[in-house]
């Protein structure tokens, strides 16, 4: 090892470990108080899928979902419950929602671009067959 390698050596560790303490105190900083976001779990009462969404990207992603599909509220909802499982349509979106995880979890050749808009186009139905062109 040459002089100089050996000259620059403690202050570089000192260097790292200052810049450890410092990354440990910032990330504990982040864990700190910041009154924490509530969980779409903690603030509504019938959540199974979305548990850790933050409570206030529940109504935006039910937007989308119902832009997804084309449909309004009470395609799957109750009117006025929410959180009744009534309708088998709300049963079915769940298990959807939790291919879609899995896909975008899972399947790396999408990208994680897995949405529910990538099958359904505006329909409650997914169309799954091609419309045959003429002379095709
Ligand atoms: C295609 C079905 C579908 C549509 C359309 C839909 N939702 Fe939902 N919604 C769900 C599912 C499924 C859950 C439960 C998610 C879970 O278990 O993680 C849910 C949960 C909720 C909850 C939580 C209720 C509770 O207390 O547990 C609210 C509030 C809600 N939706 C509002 C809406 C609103 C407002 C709309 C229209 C803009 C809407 N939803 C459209 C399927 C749907
Ligand atoms: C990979 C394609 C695909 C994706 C992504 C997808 N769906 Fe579906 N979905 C289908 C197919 C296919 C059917 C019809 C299944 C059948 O014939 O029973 C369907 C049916 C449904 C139905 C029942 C409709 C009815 O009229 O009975 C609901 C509700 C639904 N999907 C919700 C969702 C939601 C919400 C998402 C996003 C979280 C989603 N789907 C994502 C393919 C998909």
């Amino acid at each position: 090892m040459s002089v100089e390698a050996k000259r620059l050596r403690p202050p570089l560790l000192a260097a790292l470990f200052l810049s450890a303490l410092l990354l440990a105190t910032l990330f504990a900083f982040a864990r700190k108080p910041t009154p924490s976001q509530p969980t779409a779990a903690q603030q509504f009462k019938n959540i199974q899928v979305l548990k850790k969404l933050p409570a206030s990207q529940l109504i935006p992603v039910m937007r989308e979902i119902s832009a997804s599909l084309g449909v309004r509220c009470d395609f799957c909802h109750v009117r006025g419950a929410f959180q009744k499982d009534t309708k088998p349509t709300k049963r079915i979106a769940r298990q959807m929602i939790q291919m879609v995880q899995f896909l975008n979890a899972k399947e790396k050749i999408l990208h994680g671009r897995a949405t529910c808009y990538m099958c359904h186009h505006g329909n409650a139905m997914p169309i799954t067959k091609a419309p045959m062109r003429p002379g095709a």
